[in-house]
C-alpha cells in the first residue's frame, strides 16, 4: 500500500516535473455527437470560474453567460475519470444570482488546526448578471452549500470586469484567507480602487485608493481587464477598456501593470504572509508592452520546474481576449498558437509558441491552474469577431523556460484615439500655436504675417475638426465628455470655431464695435490657444500610451514657452523703449502704441519702428497681449 502510494506520488511528481515546451491537448467535448459518452458535459459559456481542486483532482466550473443569458450552475470535473457532474448546490437562505465577469479564487481554509483537513472554497464576488452586483459568495467544495459572505468593513460598490483573484495555491503552504479586488465598472463609473477582503474577519478595506486619470505611473480607471494574483501574491493586470464611464483612455487597452500589494514580501519567491496585515498601501508597476490590445483576457500564473516549482511561479500568461473594439482601426490578429508569457523578474513578455492541440483564440475562456503540476485548464470562451460560445475543455501543460519564442513577435494596432491625438497634437499643439506667435511677433511682416496665421489657423482648426470627429468615431459617448480633457477639450473647440465667425463678421477698422471685435478675437484665441495647449498634456497623460509620446509633446511644449519668453520679453523692451521715446510724426495719437517691430534688429539695437506700410496699419491693441490686426488694403 505505501509503494503504491509512494509510486503515485512519484508519477505525480513526475508528471509534473517534465522540462517539455509548452503544450495545449483538447480535453473535450467529444468532437462528434455519435461518440459514445455516458457524461454530460456543461453548456457553451464565457466569463465562467474554474477552479482546480489539488485534494480532490477535480475541477470546479461556475456560472458565466451562455445562449441564454447568465448562468448559476455548478460543474465539477473529475480529472481520473473524465467526467463532469452538475451538482445540486443547497444553501440555507439564498444562492449567488446567475453572473458572469467576476472575480474569483480558491480558498484554502485551514482556520481549524490540524488534524482537522481544510476545508476548500470558491470564492466569487462582483459580476453582471441582471444587474450589476456587489455579493461575495463562498461555496463549499466539499458540502456544496452556498453561503453568502458579509460585506463588512469599506465594501466596493456593484462592479464587473474587475482584476483580482486569490493567490495560487501551493503545496505545503497554509491558506492565503485574501481575496483581491481592483478597478472595474460599476454600469455608470469605471473605477480604479483596489480592495481587499479578509476571509477569516470576513469584512472589505480598501487597499488603494481612487487613481487620478492623469497620473502615468497607474493604471487609470477600466474595466474588463485580463488579471490573476501570482504566487507572491501580486495582482497583474492587462488591457481592459478604459473609455467612457467617466474617462477616456484606451479601450481596448495593451498595458501591463502589476499591483505589489502590502502583503506581498517584495522579495521574488519569498511566501505571502498569510497573517500579515493590511494595513499601509500597495503600489503598482508598470511592465513591457507587447501583445495585442485585449479587453475580457484570461491570465494565469505559469511556473517553470527548473525554477523549483514549489516556490511559486515567475511567469503569467495571457490567453485570449477581444483584440478590437469600437476603437480599432486595425489590429494584427494573434496566431492561435501564440502565448504571450509575462516573465515577472525582467517585467517583460516573452511571446512563446505553444504547440499541440492549439485552441482556436477566445475571449473570456475560465481559466485555472495548478502550479504544482504547472497545468492550466481553460473552459469556453467565445470565438473571434463574436464567433460561437464555446464549451470546450482544453489543457496546456509545459515548461515556459524551453517553450520556443513564436516567430511573430509584437502586435502592433492603430486605434481611433492615437488619431485624435495626432491630428489634435498638429492641430493645437503646432499649427494654432504658431499661428497665434506669428500674430503676436512678426506684425512687422506685413502682409505676409496674416496670410501665414490665417494659414495656419485655418489648417490648424480643420485638423482639429478632423481629430474631434476621429475620437468620436472610435465610440465616445456624448454624455462622457464630463471629465476634464473632454470638457476642455470640447471648450476649446467651441473657442476655436468662434474664430472664423467672427473673422467673416469682422467690422472695418475705425467701424462701430470694432474694438469690442478685436478684444473678443483677442482674448478668444489667446483662452483656446492656452487651453488647446493645456488639453493636448492631459491628452498625453490620458492615454497612457508609451512614455516617449508625452516626452516628445513636452519637449515640444517647452521650446515652445521658452521662444516666447524670448519673443515677449523683446517685445515688452521695445514697448517701453517705444513709451519714452518722444512721439515721431506719424504719432498723431500717443497713447496708440504699435507692436510691428522689426523682431529681429529692432530687438537688439533697442529701437522699435512701424512697418512699412505704417501709415495704412490699422489700430492695434496692446498691452497684456499681442495685437489684433488685418491687412492693409482690401
Ligand atoms: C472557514 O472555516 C471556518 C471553520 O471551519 C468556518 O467557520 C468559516 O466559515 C470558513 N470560512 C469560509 C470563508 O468558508
Ligand atoms: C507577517 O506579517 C506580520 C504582521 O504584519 C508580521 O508581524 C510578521 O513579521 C510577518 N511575517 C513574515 C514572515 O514576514
Amino acid at each position: 500500500m505505501l509503494v503504491l502510494w509512494l509510486a503515485l506520488l512519484l508519477l505525480d511528481r513526475a508528471e509534473g516535473l517534465s522540462a517539455s515546451p509548452l503544450s495545449w491537448l483538447r480535453v473535450g467535448p467529444p468532437e462528434s455527437a455519435t461518440a459514445t459518452t455516458s457524461s454530460a458535459w456543461p453548456p457553451p459559456r464565457r466569463g465562467a470560474a474554474l477552479v482546480y481542486d489539488p485534494s480532490t483532482k477535480h475541477l470546479v466550473l461556475f456560472g458565466g453567460t451562455g445562449a441564454n443569458g447568465a448562468l448559476a450552475d455548478v460543474w465539477a470535473y473529475d480529472i481520473g475519470t473524465r467526467v463532469w457532474q452538475q451538482i445540486s448546490t443547497f444553501s440555507s437562505s439564498e444562492q449567488p444570482e446567475p453572473r458572469h465577469t467576476f472575480v474569483y479564487g480558491l480558498y484554502l481554509n485551514d482556520t481549524q488546526p490540524a488534524p482537522v483537513p481544510p476545508r476548500r472554497s470558491l470564492i466569487v464576488s462582483t459580476g453582471q448578471g441582471a444587474q450589476v452586483f456587489s455579493d461575495t459568495w463562498a461555496l463549499d467544495l466539499d458540502t456544496w452549500a452556498w453561503r453568502r459572505l458579509p460585506d463588512n468593513g469599506d465594501a466596493p460598490p456593484t462592479l464587473y470586469g474587475s482584476a483580482g483573484g486569490i493567490v495560487p495555491l501551493l503545496p505545503g503552504r497554509p491558506g492565503v484567507p485574501r481575496l483581491w479586488l481592483s478597478h472595474g465598472f460599476s454600469l455608470k463609473t469605471r473605477y480604479s480602487k483596489t480592495w481587499v477582503y479578509d476571509l477569516r474577519a470576513e469584512s472589505w478595506s480598501v487597499v488603494h485608493g481612487s487613481i487620478n486619470s492623469y497620473d502615468p505611473m497607474k493604471p487609470h480607471a477600466r474595466c474588463i481587464v485580463s488579471s490573476t494574483v501570482t504566487a507572491d501574491e501580486q495582482i497583474v493586470m492587462y488591457g481592459g477598456c478604459a473609455q467612457n464611464g467617466g474617462t477616456g483612455g484606451q479601450c481596448p487597452a495593451r498595458d501591463t501593470w502589476r499591483f505589489d500589494t502590502p502583503v506581498a514580501p517584495g522579495k521574488r519567491y519569498a511566501r505571502a504572509n498569510v497573517t500579515a496585515s493590511l494595513q499601509g498601501s500597495g503600489a503598482w508597476h508598470q511592465a513591457s508592452s507587447c501583445p495585442t490590445p485585449r479587453t475580457r483576457g484570461a491570465m494565469a500564473p505559469l511556473a517553470s520546474p527548473a525554477e523549483l516549482r514549489m516556490t511559486g511561479g515567475r511567469y503569467v500568461m495571457l490567453y485570449g481576449g477581444f483584440e478590437t473594439d469600437k476603437q480599432t482601426i486595425s489590429v494584427s490578429a494573434a496566431p492561435d498558437d501564440q502565448l504571450p508569457v509575462l516573465d515577472l523578474d525582467s517585467g517583460l513578455w516573452l511571446m512563446l509558441r505553444a504547440g499541440g492541440q492549439v485552441p482556436a483564440f477566445r475571449a473570456q475562456a475560465a481559466v485555472a491552474h495548478d502550479l504544482a503540476t504547472g497545468r492550466v485548464w481553460v473552459f469556453g470562451g467565445q470565438l473571434r469577431d463574436g464567433g460561437a460560445i464555446s464549451a470546450d475543455l482544453y489543457m496546456l501543460q509545459g515548461d515556459p523556460a524551453v517553450t520556443p519564442p513564436h516567430s511573430v513577435g509584437c502586435g502592433s494596432s492603430m486605434l481611433f484615439p492615437y488619431l485624435h491625438g495626432l491630428f489634435m497634437g498638429l492641430g493645437w499643439g503646432v499649427l494654432l500655436q504658431a499661428g497665434w506667435f506669428i500674430a503676436r511677433y512678426f506684425k512687422a511682416h506685413d502682409p505676409r504675417w496674416f496670410h501665414l496665421h490665417r494659414a495656419c489657423q485655418i489648417t490648424g482648426l480643420v485638423l482639429s475638426i478632423v481629430g474631434l470627429a476621429l475620437v468620436m468615431s472610435g465610440g465616445v459617448k456624448a454624455n462622457n465628455l464630463g471629465f476634464s480633457h473632454g470638457a476642455i477639450g470640447l471648450t476649446t473647440m467651441g473657442l476655436g470655431l468662434l474664430q472664423p465667425i467672427n473673422a467673416f463678421f469682422r467690422p472695418h477698422k475705425g467701424a462701430k464695435w470694432r474694438t469690442q471685435w478685436e478684444w473678443l478675437h483677442l482674448w478668444s484665441g489667446r483662452s483656446a490657444v492656452l487651453l488647446g495647449a493645456a488639453n493636448v498634456s492631459l491628452g498625453t497623460f490620458l492615454l497612457q500610451g508609451p512614455a516617449a509620446v508625452w516626452i516628445a509633446w513636452h519637449s515640444l511644449l517647452g521650446c515652445f514657452v521658452v521662444a516666447c519668453v524670448v519673443m515677449e520679453v523683446r517685445l515688452q523692451r521695445a514697448l517701453r523703449l517705444a513709451r519714452t521715446a518722444p512721439p515721431t510724426a506719424a504719432h498723431e495719437d500717443g497713447s496708440d502704441m504699435d507692436t510691428t517691430i522689426g523682431s529681429s534688429k529692432a530687438g537688439g539695437s533697442g529701437k522699435w519702428r512701424r512697418g512699412s506700410k505704417e501709415a495704412e496699419l490699422p489700430r492695434l491693441v496692446v498691452g497684456a497681449g499681442g495685437a489684433v490686426a488685418e491687412p492693409a488694403g482690401p
